[in-house]
């Protein structure tokens, strides 16, 4: 459950829908659906086992796997990085929902006429005060369950969290599918579209496969080592990729047919949340907007948190690995990313540092670009020639049929075709065109 926690995230809620629509609909969703299953699960079901076998975060793993050649462990260090960086950013745009969910619920939202939400999007994440509140007051709400401990804090909050997530996108989906016109939203979602599958698409495709999966960062090697021996893992990287995809599919359903009932554009990117939906939810009138959109923010809220529950974990752990207290780890490491996350809030669009660019980038620009398209696609690559050219064959049978007793008729498949040759080359592939495309 939270690892699914972990999977499910704010990348599923924003950015795999409107992918899935820019990207020609249903023949995006064939493509995501190969992707995830095929790539992502394969990467997923790699990080679990290195986890699991070493009992260990990241660094350590890969130093544990491989003692003679201790260079891979900066593959490890890489993904700690990557983690960090990503939840500087997922910071920000957490305390950007939870700012909507408030002003869902007050009835803020409800006062503001439909023309003018982009402006009020602009100008309230440009200002410096209500976004750090924001995301100050997500970071010690994350920080206070991991500070819980794994069982008392993560799992238990996920297991309150996730049925919660659920009932909120099937409401939403309910709503959302009985408006009039409501079919147009479906069409425009799953009517397959080959001619809009353009390269770039392809590319943005198997980011989100990977992103969403929360793989190419050591976050599952995290999660894995908590996994029992007992379990088979993988009925556990099934199940955290079914959840994670179905969540997906449904924030599609949730969303489209009520952008196209009230003749919103659904192109509007990742403006999409904050300038469309708001809209959306004003049609519905008061009670609508403050029960819907209330309803839709809190989502992303609780999706977004579970997440940086792991990233935060992964982190924390690393530190404890090393000998650090896992309460004073939690806490600096809190306190430093909050100050780096604010300075990526300053420097958004319109911001009090927007103007220091590097290389015509902003700082959170920069931080969007390397955690979206860059670092979970090296790390990711890095991480499978690892474990199917460097670890030990026998390891990994060993761990996944859990010492003999389960029976993996697909192993050969999974490790000598997907593991070896199928997902590194995808990841080359994608990251070469994404260097020079
Ligand atoms: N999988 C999360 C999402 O879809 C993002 C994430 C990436 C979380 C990496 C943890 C680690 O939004």
């Amino acid at each position: 459950m939270a690892a699914a926690g972990s999977a499910i995230g704010l990348g599923n809620i924003w950015r795999f829908p409107y992918i899935c629509g820019k990207y020609g609909g249903g023949a995006a969703i064939i493509l995501y659906l190969a992707f995830v299953f095929l790539i992502g699960m394969t990467l997923l079901l790699s990080e679990l086992v290195i986890g699991r076998r070493t009992g260990s975060t990241p660094m350590k793993a890969f130093e544990i796997m491989r003692p003679q050649r201790k260079g891979w462990r900066y593959v490890g260090l890489l993904g700690l990085i990557t983690s960090f960086l990503i939840l500087a950013i997922y910071l920000v745009i957490s305390g950007w929902t939870l700012n909507y969910f408030w002003e869902s619920v007050t009835g803020t939202l409800s006062s503001i006429a439909d023309g003018d939400f982009a402006n009020h999007f602009a100008t309230f994440a440009a200002s410096p005060l209500m976004p750090v509140v924001c995301l100050v007051v997500f970071m010690v709400l994350t920080l206070v369950i991991i500070l819980g401990g794994v069982q008392n804090g993560i799992e238990k909050v996920s297991k309150i969290l996730m049925p919660i997530l659920l009932v909120l996108v099937l409401l939403l989906c309910v709503r959302s599918l009985t408006l009039p016109g409501a079919s147009k939203g479906l069409y425009y979602l799953f009517h397959p579209d080959f001619s809009l599958l353009t390269w770039e698409g392809v590319l943005a495709i198997l980011g989100q496969a990977l992103f969403s999966l929360s793989v190419g960062m050591g976050v599952m090697i995290v999660y894995g080592s908590y996994i029992p021996k007992g379990d088979g893992l993988f009925k556990s990287a099934m199940w955290i990729t079914v959840c994670d995809t179905a969540i997906a599919i449904l924030a599609g359903v949730a969303i489209f047919p009520a952008v196209f009932a009230f003749d919103q554009s659904p192109d509007g990117g990742p403006g999409l949340v904050f300038n469309v939906l708001p809209v959306v939810f004003n049609s519905m009138g008061n009670v609508g907007s403050i029960v819907f959109g209330g309803a839709f923010f809190l989502l992303l809220a609780v999706a977004a948190l579970t997440s940086a529950i792991s990233l935060l974990e992964a982190l924390t752990a690393w530190g404890a690995d090393y000998g650090k207290s896992r309460k004073r780890s939690a806490i600096i490491l809190s306190i430093v990313l909050a100050l780096v996350a604010v300075v990526a809030s300053f420097s958004f669009d319109g911001g009090i540092l927007n103007d220091n660019k590097l290389a015509g980038m902003s700082f959170f620009d920069w931080l969007d670009k390397l955690t979206g398209s860059y670092l979970p696609p090296i790390c990711a690559l890095l991480t499978i020639i690892f474990f199917g050219w460097f670890m030990k064959k026998d390891d990994i049978h060993d761990e996944l049929s859990n010492h003999g007793v389960l029976k993996i008729s697909w192993f050969k498949v999974f490790y000598h075709i997907l593991v070896r040759f199928v997902a590194p080359a995808a990841l080359i592939v994608s990251l070469v065109a994404g260097i020079f495309t």
